[in-house]
């Protein structure tokens, strides 16, 4: 299927050096941050880094002709095998196309390549004045390409919400080669289907992303960070729960149960007051010195009625960013608690929040295997983390019928399977009980329309 002749094409189109075959690079690029076993059969037959539109274009177009098989990749960060190719085919690489292409400060919008780094592109707006506020775990390595094709969340979606939330518009490279460009600077917009919305989580099945226009908003002036210790898991979710009934936005809420405190513990070397069961990091802003410490107080009076045991307020940025890594840190820490890991991404009601924690933990009870808890509960979008050891086949048995029970939970409370990492390779088999079988086909009837062939990112989402 992909024989020399054609390597030769793709050598023209993006250069030769750009285009990789050797055994060591393809091994490089089966594989990505989810804990998809490492199989031989998911080594792409080529690598191939395009440096502009016109060049992917070319690739689609020449692996549309030949039924060649396309996964489009960022930085391989995703949590669900997106970038994995599953088909073998071309791995297609958008690291190179990594410029900030305008600066529109009168509109507050930037134009941007695929393969920016979500970082960068926070620093820019930053020295200008300017937010950029979605930020997911890995925002110091994933791209924007990839936080796009997976609606990537983050840590301040509480306030600010996520990534779908600030894209504009979309250039898009289609199945076929053709470029098309959706939405525009333009705030009301309502001229044939919403294809930005389309687009964004598409996880690379319906069209690959070459650039965005994204909005910024203004950064707040002021920002604070605010770790809160507490002797129970339902007392720290409590505290959540009442401040954002009372009306207290933070920009950021996180939760971490004991499971997570003794794996950033372990990962430190330092040791903990064993009366800690869960701690809860928050960031509050604001633009003035009163607002932000009228916050600051009113949600350490909250954590005080549910009994915290330790607040510690950030006395400077740099503290502050200490305690973020942590948090941001927190997913390698507790996947080295175990051989093996089975990290989910539920979402639920943020009412269904303690409800869902609890749920877990009776899960965590019944199957005897140790789930961490830790993610975004300001929004209701948790990780919880089966730790386990899959070579033990009574124990992976156990496994199973417990993700399938919190998946079970999730949708039970009115949640869904995936908050920001999608559905990938890791959660296909629960898509029909999450959309049902008539929108499963809704799904693949768009698919079929803009991917006849079936080339782009084939496997994932549904089997
Ligand atoms: C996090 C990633 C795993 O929240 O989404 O750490
Ligand atoms: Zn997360």
């Amino acid at each position: 299927m992909l024989n020399k002749e054609i390597k030769e094409k793709l050598r023209a189109i993006v250069g030769t050096e750009h285009v990789l075959d050797a055994n060591l690079d393809r091994f490089g690029y089966s594989y990505d941050s989810s804990f998809v076993p490492l199989l031989p059969a998911n080594k792409p037959d080529v690598v191939v880094r395009p440096r502009t539109t016109a060049e992917v274009a070319a690739v689609m177009a020449l692996a549309n002709e030949h039924s060649i098989p396309v996964t489009p990749r960022g930085a391989a960060s995703g949590r669900t095998g997106g970038s994995i190719p599953l088909a073998g085919g071309i791995s297609l690489a958008l690291d190179r196309m990594t410029s900030i292409v305008e600066f529109d400060e009168k509109n507050m919008m930037v134009t941007v390549e695929a393969g920016v780094r979500t970082i960068d592109l926070y620093n820019f707006g930053a020295e200008r004045g300017l937010f950029y506020p979605p930020d997911p775990a890995s925002w110091k390595f994933s791209t924007i390409g990839g936080n796009i094709a997976e609606n990537a969340g983050g840590m301040r979606a509480v306030k600010y919400g996520v990534t779908t939330n600030y894209v504009m518009g979309l250039e898009v490279v289609l199945a076929d080669g053709t470029v098309i460009h959706t939405g525009g600077k333009a705030i009301k917009n309502v001229t044939g289907y919403d294809l930005t919305s389309l687009f964004t989580g598409s996880e690379g099945t319906l069209g690959v992303i070459t650039k965005a226009i994204l909005r910024l908003i203004p950064m707040p002036k002021l920002r604070n960070t605010l770790q809160l210790m507490f002797p129970s898991l339902d007392d720290a979710c409590n505290t959540i729960h009442k401040m954002l009934q009372s009306g207290v936005i933070p920009a950021a809420a996180e939760l971490m149960d004991k499971t997570c405190i003794q794996a950033v513990a372990r990962h430190r070397k330092m040791d903990i007051d064993p009366a800690i069961e869960a701690c809860v990091v928050i960031e509050i802003d604001a633009d003035d010195t009163e607002a932000l410490a009228k916050q600051s107080k009113q949600i350490e009076e909250i954590a005080k009625s549910f009994y915290v045991v330790e607040v510690r307020i950030a006395a400077s940025p740099q503290e502050a960013e200490d305690i973020w890594a942590i948090r941001r840190g927190l997913s390698s820490a507790v996947g080295a608690m175990a051989p093996n890991r089975l990290g989910e991404d539920i979402s639920v009601p943020r009412d269904a929040f303690p409800e869902i924690v609890r749920r877990i933990r009776g899960i965590s009870e019944k199957y005897r295997l140790p789930i961490a808890v830790y993610g975004h509960a300001g929004d209701g979008n948790i990780h919880p983390s089966v730790l386990c050891d899959l070579s033990n086949e009574e124990e992976a048995a156990r496994v199973h019928q417990a993700v399938d029970e919190i998946f079970a939970a999730a949708l039970a409370v009115g949640g869904t399977l995936s908050g920001e990492h999608g559905i990938g390779i890791t959660k296909r088999d629960y898509i029909v009980s999450a959309l049902g079988e008539g929108g499963v086909r809704t799904l693949k009837a768009i698919k079929q329309a803009l991917d006849p062939k079936g080339i782009l990112n084939p496997g994932k989402i549904w089997n």
